[in-house]
């Protein structure tokens, strides 16, 4: 069986999709977002880079007042992103790097990294709504 290009990424994006279920996510709008519980928001009082959801997709960050969630994909050709130590972020594959709020500071990334929207249920807990970018 051969696929064509838009069914495989069609395929790939649903199999990524299922993979991520068991760790919390609900999908909704046909695969092409999910809604991950991040657990309870006191979790993530300290300044700094929250990287155990990197591989379903997304950092949270914390600074001062501020916590937002930053997609863990880079905007090249979607590989998954490092978190470094001075919370910028280096992309493996190709060298493309981040500043803390998800600018491009070296390419050939030309995107920013989105930020997905976070809510919070009636337990306290973060809700993070990942779309695909
Ligand atoms: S995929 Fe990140 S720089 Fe190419």
């Amino acid at each position: 069986m051969q696929l064509d290009r838009r069914t495989f990424l069609l395929l790939g994006a649903a199999f990524a999709a299922g993979c991520a279920a068991p760790g919390g996510g609900n999908f909704s709008g046909g695969n092409r977002e999910k809604i991950v519980n991040a657990g309870s928001a006191a979790q993530y009082l300290a300044d700094g880079v929250y990287a155990r959801y990197r591989d379903l997709g997304f950092f949270l960050v914390r600074r001062g007042a501020n916590l937002f969630a930053l997609s863990a994909i880079c905007t090249h050709r979607k590989c998954k992103l490092d978190a470094e130590p001075d919370k910028t972020f280096y992309c493996p594959c190709h060298g493309s790097t981040f500043d803390a709020d998800g600018n491009v500071t070296e390419g050939p990334a030309r995107r920013a990294l989105p930020q997905f929207e976070i809510s919070t249920n009636e337990k306290g807990e973060l809700l993070v709504r990942i779309s695909a970018v």
